[in-house]
């Protein structure tokens, strides 16, 4: 199914653009696939036999799979339909039968209010322009009692650090709208009436070789994403721990997973009735 709000505007053009290049490499990359990443998110969300599940802005599935091993149900949705062909074979070649694709937009799902046990988003928020409306709607087709769960790289609290981390980023992935900072992502949770979240914090490792393979920078400027990389050596400038090693760089993206439960008594903008 092919979604009719996920809109004509530039942005929309650059995710379907960079995740149309990026959906097999990003499917192939282990750190974010493997066991123990999905672990974490699994972990987190706590599936039971019972339960249906609902993962936004999925890319290649590895978390619909995952949370379906545990699950009644599992729905995967995303805009990008390369990333959904991804999704689908990692279904069928782990034979994992009780999982549903959907092609559509976070910022308006389709699906009723109230559904699924479960809504969980791995590092998506910061290819959203609007996070806020993104939470509110995975809020609102959650049902009360539910878990909401968001995983994403952050930045530093400092913000010359989040600038230079944001601008490699934006480089290396001209969808990028921005990583925050934790007390960001927090506030969002506050603001859509997800009062004290759990929090796992963990790092994704990442080294320069291979980041640079798997990218599609802007204007092919390969050359500009290693040196911005290289410059973070001496003084940390993006915060993310670069350092050299050998022939190359190493780094990381700081990451964090949120989860709360939907209360029962939600404000309106939560359950948008
Ligand atoms: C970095 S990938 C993350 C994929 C997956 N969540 C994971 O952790 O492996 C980001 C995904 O967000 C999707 N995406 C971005 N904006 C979206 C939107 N407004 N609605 C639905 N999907 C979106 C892209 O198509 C892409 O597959």
């Amino acid at each position: 199914m092919v979604s009719d709000s996920f809109g004509p505007d530039a942005h929309d053009a650059r995710i379907r653009e960079q995740f149309s290049r990026q959906a097999k490499i990003f499917a192939e990359a282990p750190e974010l696939h493997n066991e123990a990443a999905l672990a974490l998110l699994v972990e987190a969300a706590s599936p039971r036999p019972t339960d249906e599940t609902l993962d936004v802005a999925c890319g290649p599935g590895s978390v619909v799979v995952a949370m379906a091993r545990h699950a009644r149900h599992s729905v995967g949705l995303d805009a990008t339909a390369a990333m959904l062909a991804e999704a689908r074979r990692l279904a069928e070649a782990e034979a994992v039968p009780n999982v549903e694709w959907r092609q559509g937009d976070v910022y308006a799902l389709p699906f009723g209010s109230d559904r699924f046990d479960i809504v969980t988003c791995r590092f998506a928020f910061h290819h959203f322009e609007r996070p806020a409306v993104a939470l509110q709607e995975m809020v609102r087709v959650c049902k009360r009692g539910g878990s909401i769960v968001v995983c994403d790289a952050i930045t530093s609290d400092d913000p010359s650090k989040a600038e230079a981390f944001n601008r490699m980023e934006r480089l290396r992935d001209p969808s990028t709208v921005g990583f925050r900072p934790f007390d960001a992502l927090l506030a969002l949770f506050a603001d859509a009436g997800l009062s004290s979240p759990e929090m796992r914090f963990f790092q994704v490792p990442a080294e320069r070789e291979q980041m640079v393979r798997r990218s599609f920078p802007a204007g092919g400027d390969y050359d500009g994403l290693r040196r911005m990389i290289d410059a973070s050596v001496d003084d940390d400038a993006m915060g993310s721990g670069t350092r050299r090693s050998g022939d190359t760089v190493l780094f990381c993206y700081p990451s964090v997973i949120l989860s709360a439960i939907k209360p029962a008594l939600c404000r309106q903008t939560c359950s948008g009735t």
